[in-house]
């Protein structure tokens, strides 16, 4: 049995994620901690309890995380996500905040590990505030965790929301420099290019969605506003050509809960660029091994895209 952290920012793409993640087959999410990032901290909140009310799985502890970066000013992805983070067509019913546990994220994550030591895989896709607080309130969180999977930063300086940055990264640099500086666990990337490069197709997309779920029904809504924004020409210079459907997130979900999911990747040490003018918030690959690092992080470059189809028709039956 597989035991999951899923650290959000929950937008679409998150949902997407979360979903699978529950309906995967010996995987067991302990806990689901929320981020600033697509959307203002409050907004993910109530979106992630959305998102566990459609699958009924409200039994999942909710934690809630920082609402700004370490020192970046805070931005979102409401171009993509909608303002309110789901596509901007509100639940009337959407489950009250209260449900959230007293605890905060970094520290439940710390609890979570501890009690589970050597077990839990941390699945993060959003900007990674949290993992960098949790990890300064404990160094040796890392070595108590089975794996990191993330969703961030690039690999050959494409930007999508600068012109060579990735939005979780861009949206907290000093935090993602910490984590890929500090977490020496087994680490993979699922960095903006491979998610790009794998995405899916407009007929997959449309078949996914045409089973008569109340699930199936739910992403429909809640993507509408994205997909528009995606087959937009002015989208389509962020992505890479003849892109169709990509769910950045499910990718770093979909390799924690399968081995077999990624077909090829790359062992390289990383970083993040702070300073720069136009790179900060960039991803470094130390190919030539000028960082002398000793931990290398595995970036994915293909993966196996008929088990990525299977779990997204999985996640809404
Ligand atoms: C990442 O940014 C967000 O908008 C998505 O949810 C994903 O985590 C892609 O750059």
């Amino acid at each position: 049995m597989k035991k999951l952290i899923l650290d959000v920012d929950t937008g679409v793409d998150d949902a997407q994620a979360i979903m699978i993640a529950l309906t995967a087959k010996d995987v067991k999410v302990l806990g689901i901690t929320c981020c600033h990032g697509n959307t203002p901290l409050e907004n993910v909140l109530t979106n992630t309890l959305r998102v566990l009310k459609v699958c009924n799985r409200l039994d999942i502890p909710v934690y809630k995380g920082f609402s700004k970066p370490l020192l970046a000013r805070k931005q979102h992805a409401s171009d993509y996500h909608g303002k309110d983070g789901l596509g901007d067509v509100p639940d009337p019913d959407a489950p009250s905040v209260e449900l959230l546990q007293k605890e905060k994220a970094a520290e439940a994550m710390l609890k979570i590990a501890r009690e589970n030591p050597g077990e839990v895989i941390l699945v993060a896709t959003g900007p990674l505030t949290n993992l960098a607080v949790a990890v300064q309130l404990d160094p040796s969180f890392p070595k108590k965790l089975k794996a990191l999977y993330i969703m961030g930063g690039n690999t050959e300086s494409r930007g999508n929301t600068t012109s060579c940055g990735e939005f979780n990264f861009v949206a907290d640099p000093e935090a993602a420099f910490i984590v890929l500086d500090r977490y020496t666990c087994p680490t993979y990337i699922a960095a903006w290019e491979f998610s790009c490069r794998s995405s899916l197709s407009w007929s997959f997309w449309k078949e996914w969605l045409s089973v008569k779920t109340e699930k199936a029904a739910f992403i429909r809504k809640i993507s509408d506003l994205s997909m528009k924004k995606a087959c937009s020409a002015e989208y389509q210079k962020e992505v890479i050509a003849g892109q169709g459907f990509n769910p950045c997130d499910v990718f770093a979900l979909a390799a924690a809960v399968d081995d077999g999911f990624i077909t090829e990747s790359e062992k390289v040490a990383v970083t993040v660029e702070l300073n720069g003018k136009h790179t900060r918030g960039m991803m470094v690959l130390d190919y030539i091994e000028c960082l002398k690092k000793e931990h290398k992080a595995v970036i994915m470059k293909t993966a196996d895209l008929e088990k990525l189809k299977k779990m997204l028709y999985n996640a809404v039956q």
